[in-house]
């Protein structure tokens, strides 16, 4: 059996073995060397993920997921990493280095001794996903719209970098603390500046609270604020104060209607939940894994979505 996993903490919610199952089942059909590949969730702490890469890596898993909150912490325990998850600083996707199962009597220092840093190699899938995800469900294209991304976390600086790879032509970040916002933004100055269009002053940060009159107009609004996860939470910005935005992306997709994306809908605008950017960023993983095209795997993984 090949064996694929998603570490979390906590993780008994996730979707992510229901998705990659079901599109391995459908994919078999056509690959049956995909028969036995099945896909697991672990609960790790954060304590025990250095073990946990070590022990799973010894029994022979081809391929992991990291989830919250192990995505930057494993970037210090992979071997290699590829250079788009570095610039982003978290790594979401692991691939075992070196092809045959090393399930072996562990030798002397058991898992405490690989000097291979683990034998993963890392990658982050979630800049392809949300890309991939804003043009199937809103028709956007990174690289020709203006975006206002919310928040200043680990999600809202992947999808930062990967707006200004995409050469995302005016990129305003707003979040709820100016010193978060500042760190992220001194953080992002050299991408920035690496413009394809040899565009200057493409990045700009503001507060929620203050609304600059000079925001661009059909913007993409991208929430990568943890807020919306609870019922209780307050909108991250207050929508109509924008200028009037092409779509609104929320990166959250449970619930399924954050109060950002109800607003958006009373007031008629194009919107989504983050379901379309878990299923993308799941299909790139397994187009790591297996070699078969993200664009094939990600129509099988929506439909083992559905109810
Ligand atoms: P993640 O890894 O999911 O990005 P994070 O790094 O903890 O999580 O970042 C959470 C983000 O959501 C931050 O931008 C945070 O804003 P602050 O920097 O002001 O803390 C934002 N956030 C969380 N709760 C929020 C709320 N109720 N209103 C507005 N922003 C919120």
């Amino acid at each position: 059996q090949t064996s694929l996993a998603v570490l979390g903490h906590p993780i008994a919610h996730s979707l992510s073995p229901q998705m990659h199952n079901g599109a391995l089942a459908a994919l078999a059909k056509e690959a049956p060397q995909l028969a036995d590949w099945r896909y697991y969730a672990i609960d790790v702490p954060p304590a025990d993920l250095p073990r946990a890469l070590r022990l799973l890596r010894k029994r022979g898993f081809l391929g992991l997921n990291l989830t919250i909150p192990h995505k930057v912490l494993a970037l210090a325990h992979v071997a290699e990493i590829d250079p788009a998850a570095r610039v982003i600083g978290a790594v979401n996707t692991l691939r075992r280095l070196g092809g045959a199962n090393d399930d072996q009597p562990a030798h002397a220092g058991g898992d405490q001794c690989d000097s291979l840093g683990d034998g993963w190699q890392g990658f982050n899938t979630d800049g392809y996903g949300l890309a991939a995800a804003v043009r199937e469900t809103l028709g956007l294209d990174l690289s020709g719209q203006p975006v206002i991304l919310l928040g200043a976390g680990g999600a809202a600086r992947g999808a930062a970098v990967e707006c200004l790879a995409q050469g995302c032509p005016s990129l305003w970040i707003a979040n709820r603390t100016a010193a978060n916002l500042e760190t992220l933004l001194s953080e992002l100055a050299p991408l920035a500046d690496k413009s394809r269009r040899g565009e200057k002053n493409r990045l700009h940060g503001f507060s929620p609270a203050r609304v600059p009159d000079d925001l661009p107009a059909h913007a993409l609004v991208i929430n990568a604020t943890s807020a919306g996860l609870r019922e209780s939470d307050p909108m991250p910005i207050d929508l109509p104060a924008l200028p009037r935005p092409a779509g609104v992306y929320d990166m959250i997709y449970n619930p399924p209607e954050t109060p950002l994306l109800h607003r958006a809908r009373k007031l008629g605008l194009p919107r989504a939940n983050g379901l379309s950017m878990l299923v993308h960023q799941g299909a790139k993983a397994l187009e790591i894994w297996s070699g078969i095209a993200a664009s094939r795997i990600a129509p099988l993984m929506q439909k083992s979505l559905t109810p």
